[in-house]
């Protein structure tokens, strides 16, 4: 079960964190993975690593908020490597000046569109860049990585982040809805906190979760390989939450 041998597989935002978990994962099962990422010494670090342990992957540097960039990198790597099967939306953040935080009666108009490009514009042009393909193939999958910001809401004063989650969550579903008679699924991950490089934070946030610790990118890879997979070809059109437990929609 959950072979993606033969499929080539998309991940943004792969440098580090939960996509470069992704990316190991898929490749683990078969995937030849095209990493992105928009810092290219990141990209290099997570294919060394896969390439080290036996898998076949290749850097793909682009900034997802730039559509010319999100084509033209996804042409040149699948001029590589074959066309993308699997695309997983995983780069996101507040955006290129960082993340605006606090109140939004307080926040600078201004500040709302770094996390609303990469957030919501950044999922739209890498699924711009791949399911025409996907579609004329009859087959594909995109996944995208959300957040609790972006279905419950969190009052920890990021409001443009979260529309840009939210945002990304409701594209998906909608995309799903018009690709399901190609074979394409579309669905979202709706995660919880991430363990933190610093871990008596980590542990501080551990508290609020009902399992009593943060999630890792392992649990939000396993995840992505069963949406990836034959066997997930029914499931479209969700939004799964992965967060221990945490109180949602
Ligand atoms: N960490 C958490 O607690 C948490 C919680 C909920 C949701 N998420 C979501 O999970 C995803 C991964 O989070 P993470 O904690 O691993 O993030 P991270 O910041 O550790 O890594 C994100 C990677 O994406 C890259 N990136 C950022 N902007 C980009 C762009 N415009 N184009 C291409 N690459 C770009 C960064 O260089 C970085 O390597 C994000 O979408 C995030 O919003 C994270």
């Amino acid at each position: 079960m959950f072979d993606l041998t033969d499929r080539v597989a998309l991940v943004t935002g792969a440098g580090q964190g939960v996509g470069a978990g992704i990316a190991a994962a898929l490749a683990e099962q078969g995937a030849t993975v095209i990493v992105n990422d928009v810092v290219p010494e990141r990209a290099v670090e997570t294919v060394r690593s896969l390439t080290d342990a036996g898998r076949t992957a290749i850097t793909a540097s682009f900034d997802v908020t730039d559509l010319d960039a999100v084509v033209a990198g996804v042409r040149a790597a699948e001029a590589e490597v074959g066309p993308v099967d699997v695309l997983v939306n995983n780069a996101g953040n507040g955006g290129a000046a960082g993340m605006p935080v606090g109140s939004f009666r307080d926040l600078d108009p201004a500040s709302w569109d770094g996390p609303i490009r990469v957030n919501l514009y950044g999922v739209m042009h890498c699924a711009k860049a791949v399911v025409d393909g996907m579609c004329e193939r009859g087959r594909g999958r995109v996944i995208t990585i959300s957040s609790g910001a972006g279905t419950a809401g969190v009052s920890i004063g990021v409001s443009p982040y979260s529309a840009g989650k939210g945002g990304g969550i409701a594209f998906t579903r909608t995309l799903a809805l018009e690709v399901a008679r190609f074979g394409v699924t579309a669905n979202t991950l709706a995660i919880g906190l991430m363990e933190l490089p610093d871990p008596t934070i980590t542990e501080s946030l551990a508290r609020s979760i009902p399992m009593r610790r943060t999630g890792t990118p392992a649990d939000i890879a396993a995840a992505c390989v069963w949406l990836a997979s034959d066997e997930a070809g029914w499931v479209t059109g969700q939004t799964i939450e992965i967060n221990g437990g945490s109180v949602t929609t």
